[in-house]
């Protein structure tokens, strides 16, 4: 065996192992940027060399195909009713980005036999292994779903902006994931800030308060500046980093994800994702 073939199977054998991290971007309120940061985050980790895929689980308002530009056909749910096949339900978005649509399809999970729902959680968690990172695009709100999203995540990055609504329903969602013991990471994104301290002095409040009623700490993932080059770009229906690449917003957003690449080795033999968001529901 040449050294050059050995070396390959070593990197086979690792990747089998090797699961995506799950990243869940969440938010108590609607329309605090949710979308713009998966889709933007997706290809600035994708750009950084790592295999991206990116999942909508906003079936209701999901927009994430809007700005991506995308014609989505098949989501989750014609996977669960037999029509397609897993691989016929992604597509390549902007930057190399696999998007997979409609993952809130999965409730219809309950109209399975336990065994068929099984098999069909198997099957999704062998997509995650072709993955270094998978990120999560959730409706906003506490709903049961949207819960059993982060909590399968091993990091949730919770939304919110200088509004005090926005800040009380990001609180809920950080307060409802402490009260379930989540074993996963949460960070903290201010959104829309009119400056950076402004947002810093957001996430010290919100982190304060959920370190004393909550006892847990939340991490700061970034204070992302109000720009109207993003609204801009999504007129373009294009992602802002694409469009604006010199634009502050664009900085704040690689710097981020730099931020949350650190210590972001996938790990191994863990249970699935999508099984744990199966067990969740059932
Ligand atoms: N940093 C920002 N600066 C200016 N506008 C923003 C910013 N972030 C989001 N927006 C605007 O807010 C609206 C909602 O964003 P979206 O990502 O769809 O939110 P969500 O997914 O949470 O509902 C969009 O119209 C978008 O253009
Ligand atoms: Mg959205």
């Amino acid at each position: 065996m040449t050294r050059d073939t050995m070396e390959n199977l070593k990197r086979t054998m690792t990747e089998k192992n090797a699961r995506a991290r799950v990243l869940a971007v969440t938010s108590g309120k609607g329309g605090v940027g949710k979308t713009n940061i998966s889709v933007n985050l997706a290809i600035c980790l994708a750009a950084s060399g790592q295999r991206v895929a990116l999942v909508d689980a906003d079936m209701g308002l999901g927009n994430l195909d809007i700005i991506m530009n995308l014609q989505s056909r098949y989501n989750i749910s014609h996977v669960i009713s037999g029509q397609k096949q897993l691989d016929q339900i992604t597509c390549i978005g902007p930057g190399d980005v696999e998007v997979i649509c409609g993952a809130s399809g999965l409730e219809s999970l309950a109209d399975l036999t336990r065994f068929q729902r099984q098999r069909l959680a198997d099957e999704l968690d062998t997509f995650q292994d072709n993955y270094d990172l998978m990120v999560i695009d959730t409706a906003a709100g506490l709903s049961a779903s949207v819960v059993g999203f982060c909590h399968a995540a091993d990091h949730t990055l919770v939304v919110t902006t200088p509004e005090p609504t926005a800040m009380t329903d990001a609180y809920a969602m950080i307060k409802v994931l402490a009260g379930r013991d989540y074993s996963g990471k949460i960070s903290l994104i201010v959104n829309m800030a009119d400056s950076v301290a402004e947002g810093k002095r957001i996430y010290r409040q919100i982190a304060d308060v959920a370190r004393r009623f909550l006892n847990i700490h939340v991490y700061e993932a970034a204070v992302l500046c109000r720009d109207d080059r993003l609204p801009a770009a999504v007129r373009q229906r294009k992602p802002v980093v694409l469009a604006y690449p010199k634009a502050p917003i664009t900085s704040a957003i690689t710097a981020m994800t730099a931020r949350l690449s650190k210590g972001s080795a996938a790990t191994t033999c863990r249970e699935g994702f999508f099984r744990k968001v199966v067990n969740w529901f059932f």
